[in-house]
């Protein structure tokens, strides 16, 4: 009997991915936009992260945990999986085979962007925790995002999250019987397709934040909070 044919097993894998590991992404990609309007804007929000009650609860509980139990039951689906399976049609099998390739990838980039900014491990990038250290955590960021293939790096993650996220979404809506019938399936994918191109924008934008100002919005739209007296990239970096 193959693992990840496991009916409770694979339920589990489903939900996880949507509502804790879900719901954080889209909390994290809005807290990295807040980079938008400077360092002082970031900080001050990492900080209050940081001051969150039961936060190491959350921490553990919300993230670590879903996230481990999901990454290494993806890891068995993709390795018993047949490339060519499902009765989806042409386009849709090319959309799960991305789904697992994204999630393959997803396992190194997770593991390596934890223990960079979280952990602060990464011998010759970066050896200070954003954890503990909130009044540095725009200029850690900003830094590493100065170096090229730290930042393309980033945006294939940021890219491999969105479509992974978008089309897991659909997955999970067909799988649990919410959504039925061919019509409302073909609309849900276009949804699904929304969110992930939602995703990568707002994500790719945060990113750029942290080497220039409003990311790659004209500046002006940013203006309100520079002219409140919040710091642009690169001017204050204690770091
Ligand atoms: C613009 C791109 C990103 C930036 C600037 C960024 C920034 C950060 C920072 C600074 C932390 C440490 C937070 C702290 O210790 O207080 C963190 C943690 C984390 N990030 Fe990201 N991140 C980005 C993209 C992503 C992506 C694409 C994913 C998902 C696959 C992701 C998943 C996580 C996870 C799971 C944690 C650990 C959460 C925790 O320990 O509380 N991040 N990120």
């Amino acid at each position: 009997m193959k693992i990840s044919n496991t009916f409770l097993l694979r339920k589990l894998h489903q939900i996880t991915g949507v509502v804790p590991l879900g719901i954080f992404l889209f909390v994290h990609f809005f807290t990295n936009s807040k980079a938008m309007n400077g360092e002082k804007v970031f900080n001050g929000a990492v900080e209050d992260i940081h001051h969150l009650p039961y936060l190491l609860f959350i921490e553990i509980f919300g993230i670590f945990v879903p996230l481990l139990y999901h990454s290494v039951y993806g890891i068995i689906i993709s390795s018993e999986a047949r490339v060519n399976v499902g009765n989806y049609g042409y386009g849709r099998n090319w959309f799960y085979f991305f789904q697992r390739v994204t999630g393959v990838f997803l396992f190194l980039f997770v593991f390596f962007h934890i223990l960079n900014f979280r952990f602060g491990l990464i011998p010759g990038l970066n050896q200070t925790p954003v954890a503990g250290n909130a009044s540095l955590a725009f200029s850690i960021v900003s830094r590493e995002f100065s170096i090229v293939w730290v930042l393309v790096f980033y945006i294939l993650g940021i890219a491999a999250t969105a479509w992974h996220l978008g089309y897991g979404l659909w997955l999970f809506v067909v799988d649990w019987g919410i959504v039925i019938g061919e019509k409302a399936q073909k609309y849900m994918l276009y949804v699904s397709i929304a969110v992930a191109v939602g995703l990568f924008a707002v994500g790719t934008n945060a990113a750029f934040s942290f080497i220039r100002p409003c990311g790659l919005f004209p500046k002006a739209l940013c203006e309100g909070a520079e002219k409140k007296g919040v710091v642009e990239p690169g001017k204050t970096g204690k770091f």
